[in-house]
């Protein structure tokens, strides 16, 4: 009975969604707003760098976005489509309606509903004017042949019904509303992280039906294992005691004094943010640095390591990390005191889960190179010298030194990390 009542439960979930069509329609200025001129060309091609459209659109190797990049998501894989102009294979019969009204409602241009792999529960929040910038920047590229590649997506999750019923619960389409309480860089970076920059794709924890939180309070990104931390005050990093010039500088150059970008930040940095103007990434770090607590914060479990396991860790790292990252975890620099970032007091050390560090660690890192620091300096590989619980041991000692008080990492979770394939 119960089943059943569940059963007709969700078809009515079903039946009310498709009746309910999540979308509403925002006019364009005027025609001149997507004509192909220079000035419109070069705002829009400065905006899809903000939105890192690139990542999704492009293939490895393949042809700028021609399509046909893989992303692997806990419901199967889907396939990033072609969006250059192209008539039979691409946007090249799309207007600048079909175009907003996919960034905006989430709809392709027959009507299908767009799986949120695509960030538009995000980009719902980018203005018209923009949305018209990036179609005449997309319409201004070489026309690529290159047919979509069909989505691989376990049953239910490509059924259109259930993600009716997705949107109807975690969808609403929405426009960037200013606060005039606070100023104009305050609400820019707000636009650019909440909507173009969709920091919450990574940022926030994605429950089981694959839906973000809106509360950048940080989570483990599923599929490739790399925690992406809290940026609000509440959780185990935060940027509000950051400097506003080192967030500036992490987002634009990959590199800090408080620690750098590495993994998919490193890509983001490289790909996105490192082309952004000094204004931008200065309201991104004013809006970052004004985020509020929430939720509770992270309990500390209160376990600490015993002295043995501290003196063996103490130990290995005299061996093994020292030389880059000083004996007192302060790092080294080259000039502008981030070339090594330093380890003491740096909460991507100290956060749990401890995975980001056990990763570094295993398979080394670097940060990505930019303009600001195009030859960056790079963590070796240790996976083949050191056992789980040599890593355990250097990273409990790491994280216990120099005012971190973070507790022990187990051999077991650098065993997990062992087997995560590397993206
Ligand atoms: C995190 C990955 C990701 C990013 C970043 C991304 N997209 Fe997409 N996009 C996708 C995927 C996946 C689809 C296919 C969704 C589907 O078929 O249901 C898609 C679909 C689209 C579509 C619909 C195409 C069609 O044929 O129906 C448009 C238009 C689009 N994206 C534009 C953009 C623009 C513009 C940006 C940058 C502002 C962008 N995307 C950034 C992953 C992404
Ligand atoms: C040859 C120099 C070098 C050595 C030796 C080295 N590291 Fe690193 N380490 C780096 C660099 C460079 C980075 C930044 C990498 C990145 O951003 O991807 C880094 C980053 C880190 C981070 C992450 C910090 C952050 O801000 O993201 C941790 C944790 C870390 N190292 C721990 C260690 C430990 C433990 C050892 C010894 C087992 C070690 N490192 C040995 C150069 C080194
Ligand atoms: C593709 C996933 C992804 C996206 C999108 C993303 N990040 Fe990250 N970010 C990460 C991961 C993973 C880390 C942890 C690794 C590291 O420290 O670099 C991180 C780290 C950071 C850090 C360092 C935090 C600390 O305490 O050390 C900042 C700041 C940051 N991200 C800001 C942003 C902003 C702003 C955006 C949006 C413009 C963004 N990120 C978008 C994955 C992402």
């Amino acid at each position: 009975m119960k089943k059943i009542a569940l059963l007709l439960a969700a078809l009515a979930v079903i039946a009310v969604a498709i009746a309910w069509p999540r979308e509403e329609f925002i006019a364009s200025t005027s025609p001149a707003a997507w004509a192909p001129t220079p000035a419109n060309i070069a705002r829009g091609a400065y905006l899809a760098r903000a939105g890192d459209c690139v990542a999704c659109h492009t293939a490895r190797g393949g042809a700028e976005y021609a399509g046909g990049r893989a992303l692997d998501t806990p419901f199967g894989r889907l396939y990033g489509p072609n969006l250059t102009p192209d008539r039979d294979t691409g946007i090249g019969l799309w207007s600048a309606d079909d175009f907003w009204n996919a960034l905006h409602n989430g709809k392709s241009r027959d009507g299908r509903l767009l799986y949120p792999a695509f960030p538009y529960t995000n980009y719902t929040r980018v203005s018209r004017t923009d949305s018209d910038a990036l179609y005449a920047y997309f319409r201004s590229l070489a026309p690529q042949r290159r047919p979509n590649q069909p989505h691989e997506l376990d049953f239910p999750y490509n059924q259109q019904a259930l993600l009716a019923g997705w949107r109807l619960l975690y969808f609403k389409p929405a426009v960037f509303t200013p606060q005039p309480a606070r100023d104009l860089a305050w609400n820019r970076g707000a636009y650019l992280v909440e909507g173009l920059g969709h920091c919450s794709a990574c940022h926030s924890t994605r429950n089981r039906l694959g839906a973000t939180g809106e509360s950048l309070s940080g989570g483990l990104i599923p599929t490739i294992g790399w925690y992406a931390p809290s940026l609000t005050a509440s959780g185990e990093a935060g940027m509000k005691d950051w400097d506003k010039e080192h967030i500036v500088a992490l987002l634009g150059t990959g590199i800090s004094p408080r620690g750098s970008a590495t993994g998919p930040m490193a890509e983001v940095v490289a790909r996105s943010l490192q082309h952004l103007t000094a204004n931008d990434l200065g309201a991104m770090a004013t809006y970052l640095k004004s985020l509020p607590s929430t939720g509770a914060p992270v309990q500390d479990s209160g376990e600490r390591a015993g002295e043995p396991l501290l003196a063996e860790g103490r130990r290995l790292y005299g061996s093994y990390c020292v030389d880059c990252h000083g004996a007192d975890g302060q790092g080294k620099g080259n000039g502008k005191g981030a070339a090594y970032p330093p380890l003491a007091g740096n909460r991507a050390v100290t956060m749990t889960p401890a995975v980001n560090a056990i990763r570094l660690v295993l398979n080394g890192g670097f940060p990505p190179g930019t303009a600001g620091n195009p030859r960056p300096y790079g963590m070796p590989p240790y996976s083949h010298e050191l056992n789980d619980a040599q890593v355990a041991a250097v990273l409990t000692y790491v994280r216990a030194s120099w005012g971190n008080a973070a507790p022990p990492v187990a051999a077991q979770d650098v065993n997990r990390y062992r087997s995560v394939p590397l993206d």
